[in-house]
C-alpha cells in the first residue's frame, strides 16, 4: 500500500526523502507528497498527482527547503487520485502522511463539520490532521494533540506527523501498518518499511502493534496502546541497498524472473541437511505425525502456491489439506479441529486479508507457521514459527520469484511431512532432495524459452480473451498464468482445470481466443489432450507448454508450443510458473502497458 518516509536531518531533506519514497513506490503510485519545516519553523508541502517523477520534477522548479520532512507514496483508499487527496495532508499546524485506513473517519469527520471544520479532500486521513489541529487549538502540545487523537482512531493505520514551528519532531504511530524507526548519527529517520532507510541506516526499531513515537535528533521515546513507556529493541538489520537496483534488466520484473535459479537454490540450501539426506528447516516442535490436517490461507499469486501444496501435502505425506482464500476464511466461520496445523502465506507479510485470517486462526490452530519472504513482517511476527522463503526483496508488484520460492519451501516442507509421517523412505527422500537439487539448473533452462515466448506474445497481445488451462498440480498453474496475464497486460485471462472446460467455459472459445495449456507429459496428460482436441474442434488456438515428449506427440495439432525441459513430475509446477510469468512480461510489453507497476494495484495490500 502506501509509503512513508520521514527524516530529521542536518541537511536539505527533501532529496533524501524522494529517494527514499523512490525505494517505496512500488507499494502505490496514484501520487506523491512531501511536507517540511523550513529553518524559519515554517511547514509547507507539495503535491503531485501520478508517479514520484512528477513530485520530483515539481520540486526541481519549486525547492522545498528544510532539514525535517515527512513523504508519501499513495495507493488510494478514500477519495480519487487527485492533489487534493494526495498526501501529506494538512490542517492548521499539523501535516501528516498515513498508511491504512481509518474506519470510523465518517462518525469523525460529522463531528469535525458540526465544530465549523471545512474538508479539503474526501480523504480519511485529512481528519486526523484535523483532529490533532483542533486538540491543539485547545492548547495541547502536539505530543497530548496525537496522544488524544489516537484514542479516538479505529482501524489499521500508520501515521507520521509533522508540525509548524517544531523544527525537531515527528511523531509517528502503528496501529495494524508497520513503521520502522531508523538511527542516525544526529539524525533520525521513518520509513513503513526498513528498505526506504536502506541507504540512511540499517539501525532500526519497530514499532509494536498500537505503539506510538515522539521522534527527535536526539532519539525516540516510544509509548505502547496504554501510553505507558515502552522499550523496543534496536536492531542491526540487514538491508543491501543494491538489491533493489534493476541490474541491467528493463524492468524489475524481469530481474526477479531472472533471479530464480539463484534464489531457488538459495531456499534449497536453506532448507536441506548438509548431507542432502533429509531436509532441515527448523520446525520446532513440528510433528506432522501428530498433524492431522493443515489449514492453509493466503491471497493472490501466494493463494495460487497454496493450492499446489494442497496436491504435495495430500499425495506425498497423506496429509488431509484445505485451501483458503484469506479474505473468505474468518468470515466463514471455519473449524480448525484438534490437530490443525495452519499455515499462513505471504511475500510482504503485511497482507491485512492474510494477518486477520491468522489472528482468527490463533488460539484455535494447535500451531501457527508462516511461510514470509519478509522475516520482519507483521504475520512474522505473530506466527509461532515463521519460515523465511528466501526470495530476497521483490519490487515488481506482479510477484514472480516470491511464487517459486514460495512452491520450493512448500516441497521442503512437505518432504518433512512425508518422514514424520512415515509416507516415504529415507532413500526416496533422499532421491527426491536429488530431484530438487536441479531444479536451479531445469529453471535456467526454462529461462532460455525467452526469445519463443517473446514472438508468441506478440500474437496474444492482439486477443480480447486468454484462457489457461492445466489438470491437477498444474491447475493451480493455469490460475497463476492467467493472474500474471490479466494484472500486467489487462487482457482478460481465466485458469480452468482442463477438465472442467466442457462444462460451461467452452462456450467462449472461438478463434480469436488463445488457450494456453500447460500440459507436461505427466498420469494425466491423455486426458488433457482430449480436452485440447474439444478446443481445436471448436477452432480455438491452443498454445501448449509442455516437455519435448508431449509435444512430439501432439505438438504439430496445435497452433504453436513452447518446449520446457524434462524435470520430475513433482518438481514440474514450479518449472512452468516460469513461462507463465515470461508469456505475461513479453505481453505486457508488446501492449506497451506499465510492467512494474500496473494500473490499480499495489504490492502490499495492507487493507482488508
Ligand atoms: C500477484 C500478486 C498478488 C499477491 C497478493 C498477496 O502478482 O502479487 O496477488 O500475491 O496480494 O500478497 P502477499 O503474498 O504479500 O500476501
Amino acid at each position: 500500500m502506501c509509503g512513508i518516509v520521514g527524516v530529521l536531518g542536518n541537511h536539505e531533506v527533501s532529496p533524501t526523502i524522494v529517494e527514499g519514497l523512490k525505494r517505496l513506490e512500488y507499494r502505490g503510485y496514484d501520487s506523491a507528497g512531501i511536507a517540511t519545516v523550513n529553518a524559519a519553523g515554517h511547514l509547507d508541502r507539495r503535491r503531485a498527482v501520478g508517479k514520484l517523477v512528477n513530485l520530483s520534477d515539481m520540486l526541481v522548479h519549486d525547492p522545498l527547503p528544510g532539514h525535517s520532512g515527512i513523504g508519501h507514496t499513495r495507493w488510494a483508499t478514500h477519495g480519487a487520485p487527485n492533489t487534493a487527496n494526495a498526501h501529506p495532508h494538512r490542517a492548521g499546524p499539523v501535516a501528516v502522511v498515513h498508511n491504512g485506513i481509518i474506519e470510523n473517519f465518517q462518525s469523525l469527520r460529522a463531528d469535525l463539520a458540526e465544530k465549523g471544520f471545512g474538508f479539503e479532500s474526501d480523504t480519511d486521513t485529512e481528519t486526523v490532521a484535523m483532529l490533532v489541529q483542533s486538540q491543539m487549538a485547545e492548547g495541547k502540545t502536539p505530543e497530548q494533540a496525537v496522544r488524544a487523537t489516537l484514542a479516538r482512531l479505529e482501524g489499521a493505520f500508520a501515521l507520521l506527523f509533522l508540525f509548524d514551528g517544531e523544527r525537531d519532531l515527528m511523531i509517528a504511530a502503528r496501529k495494524g501498518s508497520p513503521l520502522a524507526i531508523g538511527h542516525g548519527d544526529g539524525e533520525m529517520y521513518v520509513g513503513s518499511d526498513a528498505i526506504a532507510l536502506a541507504p540512511l541506516t540499517d539501525r532500526i526499531t519497530y514499532l509494536e502493534e498500537g505503539d506510538w513515537a515522539v521522534i527527535t535528533r536526539a532519539g525516540a521515546t516510544i509509548y505502547d496502546a496504554s501510553n505507558k513507556h515502552a522499550n523496543r529493541e534496536m536492531r542491526q538489520v540487514r538491508l543491501d541497498a543494491a538489491r533493489i537496483e534493476k541490474a541491467g534488466h528493463r524492468h524489475f520484473m524481469m530481474k526477479e524472473i531472472a533471479e530464480q535459479p539463484t534464489v531457488i537454490g538459495n531456499v534449497i540450501e536453506a532448507h536441506v541437511a548438509p548431507d542432502h539426506a533429509r531436509v532441515d528447516m527448523g520446525l520446532p516442535g513440528v510433528d506432522f505425525a501428530q498433524v492431522n490436517r493443515v489449514s492453509i490461507v493466503a491471497c493472490g499469486t501466494a493463494y495460487y502456491a497454496a493450492l499446489v501444496a494442497k496436491y504435495w501435502f495430500e499425495r506425498i505425506a497423506g496429509l488431509p489439506a484445505e485451501v483458503d482464500i484469506a479474505s473468505e476464511f474468518r468470515y466463514r466461520d471455519p473449524i480448525l479441529p484438534p490437530g490443525t496445523l495452519a499455515i499462513f502465506v505471504s511475500q510482504s507479510g503485511e497482507t491485512a486479508d492474510t494477518l486477520a485470517a491468522l489472528r482468527y486462526a490463533k488460539g484455535k490452530a494447535a500451531k501457527v507457521v508462516s511461510l514470509v519472504n519478509s522475516p520482519e513482517s507483521s504475520i512474522a511476527r505473530e506466527s509461532d514459527i515463521a519460515v523465511p522463503i528466501h526470495a530476497g526483496v521483490e519490487v515488481s508488484v506482479a510477484s514472480t520469484k516470491a511464487f517459486t520460492c514460495m512452491l520450493t519451501t512448500f516441497l521442503t516442507m512437505t518432504l518433512r511431512a512425508a518422514e514424520d509421517r512415515g509416507t516415504m523412505s529415507g532413500e526416496e527422500i533422499a532421491a527426491t532432495i536429488a530431484d530438487l537439487r536441479s531444479l536451479p539448473g531445469l529453471v535456467s533452462h526454462a529461462l532460455s524459452a525467452d526469445a519463443a515466448i517473446h514472438a508468441v506474445a506478440a500474437q496474444l497481445a492482439k486477443a480480447r480473451d486468454v484462457l489457461f488451462l492445466g489438470r491437477g498440480q498444474m491447475f493451480p498453474l493455469a490460475l497463476e498464468g492467467a493472474l500474471k496475464l490479466k494484472e500486467i497486460s489487462y487482457i482478460h485471462a481465466e485458469g480452468y482445470p482442463s477438465g472442467e472446460l466442457k462444462h460451461g467455459p467452452i462456450a467462449l472459445v472461438d478463434r480469436d481466443t488463445p488457450v494456453v495449456v500447460l500440459a507436461p507429459h505427466d498420469r494425466l496428460f491423455d486426458k488433457t489432450v482430449s480436452n485440447m482436441q474439444e478446443v481445436m474442434a471448436r477452432g480455438g488456438k491452443v498454445l501448449l507448454i509442455a516437455d519435448n515428449r508431449a509435444i512430439a506427440e501432439v505438438g504439430n495439432d496445435v497452433w504453436t508450443s513452447i518446449a520446457m525441459p524434462d524435470a520430475p513430475e513433482i518438481l514440474q509446477p514450479i518449472l512452468y510458473a516460469v513461462p507463465a510469468q515470461l508469456l505475461a512480461y513479453h505481453t505486457a510489453i508488446a501492449k506497451g502497458t506499465d510492467v512494474d507497476q500496473p494500473r490499480n494495484l499495489a504490492k502490499s495490500v495492507t487493507v482488508e
